[in-house]
């Protein structure tokens, strides 16, 4: 299981497109770690829950799923298990993202068992608001990601800076050892690097990857800047 140990870091969210599901899940993880060997930037991934075993089987970048289920073991049919994401090779989870949302004590809850539990936690907000009760929580990160903005195409970075400034601010101010990433409409090394100059520490992202003609030339691009 690899950690996530340092940033800056891109987090590629395969969602549930079918261009990053079961075999061209593990295509695009394999492309990732290429990425990573090839320019020594953190990339991690995070697949579907039924794609982690096999993907962190192969892989020596970290896993992250993209939802737990605030549960302990026991009868939680159909739930998500902590403790069964982390056998399965997952080093941490998106907690709370905005096609996956959570209420504040689960929210709580899911974030304290991850971190017991040695693993990453990467809690997702929709504003600045919304990114300081996520740091009161002390994750691992806060990944701001305007809803608007997902699938969009539009960069974050460069349509409302403001929103990433101002969490990187507020949560600074609450808790330093907080990470921020921002994510959505990011797509090239000049979101990137927008995101990076507006103090984020990483970026989250899917579509921008996924759906390129060439994943593999797109994430290099993505990561070209830093
Ligand atoms: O988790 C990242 C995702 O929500 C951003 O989506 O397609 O705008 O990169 P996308």
């Amino acid at each position: 299981m690899k950690q996530i140990t340092r940033t800056p870091i891109v987090i590629l969210n395969f969602k549930t497109y079918l261009e990053s599901t079961g075999a061209r899940a593990m295509k695009l993880a394999k492309v990732s770690e290429e990425v990573a060997d090839e320019t020594g930037m953190n990339i991690a991934v995070s697949p579907q829950q039924a794609d982690i075993w096999r993907i962190a089987e192969e892989v020596n970048i970290p896993v992250l799923a993209q939802h737990v289920d605030p549960v302990d073991a026991g009868g939680h049919t159909g739930s998500v298990l902590l403790e069964a994401v982390k056998e399965a090779g997952a080093s941490g989870t998106l907690i709370n993202h905005s096609e996956q949302r959570m209420k504040l004590a689960d929210i709580d809850a899911v974030v304290k068992k991850t971190v017991k539990a040695g693993m990453a936690s990467v809690v997702c907000t929709n504003n600045v608001e919304t990114s300081a009760a996520a740091a009161t929580l002390k994750p691992d990160f806060v990944a701001i990601e305007p809803p608007q903005l997902i699938g969009s195409g539009i960069p974050v970075s460069k349509a409302e800076p403001e929103v990433v400034e101002g969490t990187v601010d507020v949560i600074h101010g609450i808790d330093p050892d907080v990470k921020v990433l921002c994510g959505a409409g990011i797509s090239t090394g000049e979101d990137m690097k927008a995101a990076l100059d507006l103090g984020a520490d990483g970026v989250l992202l899917a579509s921008g990857i996924i759906l390129a003609d060439d994943p593999k030339k797109a994430l290099l691009d993505l990561v070209s800047r830093i």
